[in-house]
């Protein structure tokens, strides 16, 4: 039985070594949270609304595309690109129409409205070569 039992253990151990470890170290620096969302007001007044800019910069090396951000509640008086940030669902916005965000090529809007949205992004794919 012990011997049935340590093959077994052994075999898991093998299974985890082959499978999750090379993903996890293919993927090991670079994560959701390398998105980097920052805005700021522009000190302009549009619509009788604060309006902001959005820079959304990926600042790992790799890849990552499929970009969503929480946007719930989000509203603007002036028109975004959709191709740059697109409401998916009530709470969920799209970057770059889920195309790949490059580091240092930032993807930058601007909206207005009576609030700053927190705009935390909420799920990514990240591809490494
Ligand atoms: C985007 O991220 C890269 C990598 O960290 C950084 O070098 C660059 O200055 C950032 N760009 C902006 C606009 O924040």
């Amino acid at each position: 039985m012990a011997a049935i039992a340590k093959l077994f253990l052994a075999s898991l151990t093998l299974l985890y070594l082959s499978q999750v470890l090379p993903k996890k170290l293919a993927l090991g620096h670079c994560e959701l949270s390398d998105i980097e969302v920052e805005q700021k007001s522009t000190g302009e007044i549009v619509k009788g609304k604060t309006e902001y800019e959005v820079v959304i910069n990926n600042t790992c090396i790799c890849t990552q595309y499929n970009i969503h951000l929480d946007c719930n509640g989000f509203n603007t008086v002036v028109s975004i690109d959709p191709t740059k940030f697109r409401k998916i669902d009530d709470y969920q916005c799209s970057v770059n129409n889920e195309h790949p965000v490059f580091t240092e090529a930032p993807i930058v809007f601007k909206y207005a409205w009576d609030i700053m949205f927190d705009l935390n992004p909420i799920y990514s794919t990240i591809a490494c070569s």
